[in-house]
């Protein structure tokens, strides 16, 4: 594998993605290779204070504007402090949710044109892009009752996003897979559905294909 790449994560809430991506993290490390994880929103000190505001229930009257600019605000600080030091040193980073979480969300979601949010995007990121993107993609039906079953066990409701309506999440879903069919040699479209197992095989797969 060569050095300094970059993978994300995505799926719907409740997909899985957040197990897998750790699974594949663990699995690197055991072939050697020098990890780097980290997750957006939140994967700074600073990052960790902007996505409590923004999953904070009580901010439910936040503005798409200035949800979106908050989502780009810690993606900043980490491709700055995180992201761009370890490619730069020959680490691989493995990152849960990136700018095609926002594309989706905030877009094909809230219905926020893709081009407000790419122009954003090239301010935030300057012009990183992942290398390859794995889509853990599952029907809202099992992935709801997912995050529901997670979320009593919790014993909150953790994402003020997981009680959007079924139309949201199906937009969501949908934008996803309009995304990896328009870019289909970054992303790798994983079915969902399976065990942890299951899903974790194809994606060690997937990795000796792509990378
Ligand atoms: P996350 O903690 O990854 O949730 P999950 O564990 O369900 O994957 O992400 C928190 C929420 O933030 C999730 O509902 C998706 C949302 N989100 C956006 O709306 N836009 C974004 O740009 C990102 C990164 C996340």
């Amino acid at each position: 594998m060569r050095r300094g790449r970059f993978i994300t994560f995505e799926g719907t809430d409740g997909s899985g993605k957040t197990t897998q991506f750790r699974i594949l993290g663990n699995w690197l490390r055991d072939r050697g290779l020098e990890v780097v994880e980290t997750v957006e929103p939140g994967g700074t000190a600073i990052g960790q204070q902007i996505r409590r505001i923004l999953l904070d229930p009580a901010n439910a009257d936040i503005q798409p504007r200035a949800e979106l600019l908050l989502y780009f605000a810690s993606r900043a600080q980490n491709v700055d402090q995180v992201i761009r030091p370890a490619l730069d040193s020959g680490r691989v980073v493995l990152c849960d949710r990136f700018t095609d979480s926002t594309l989706v969300y905030q877009g094909a979601g809230r219905g926020i044109d893709a081009s407000v949010v790419m122009d954003l995007d090239r301010i935030a990121c300057r012009g990183l892009k992942p290398d390859l993107t794995f889509l853990i993609d599952i029907d809202l039906e099992t992935s709801l009752a997912r995050a529901r079953r997670r979320n009593e066990r919790i014993g909150t409701s953790e994402s003020r996003l997981d009680e959007e309506s079924a139309a949201f999440h199906e937009r969501v879903r949908e934008g996803y897979l309009a995304l990896a069919k328009s870019e289909p040699e970054r992303f790798v479209v994983i079915d969902g559905r399976g065990g942890i197992g299951e899903v974790g095989a194809l994606i060690r797969e997937a990795m000796q294909v792509h990378v």
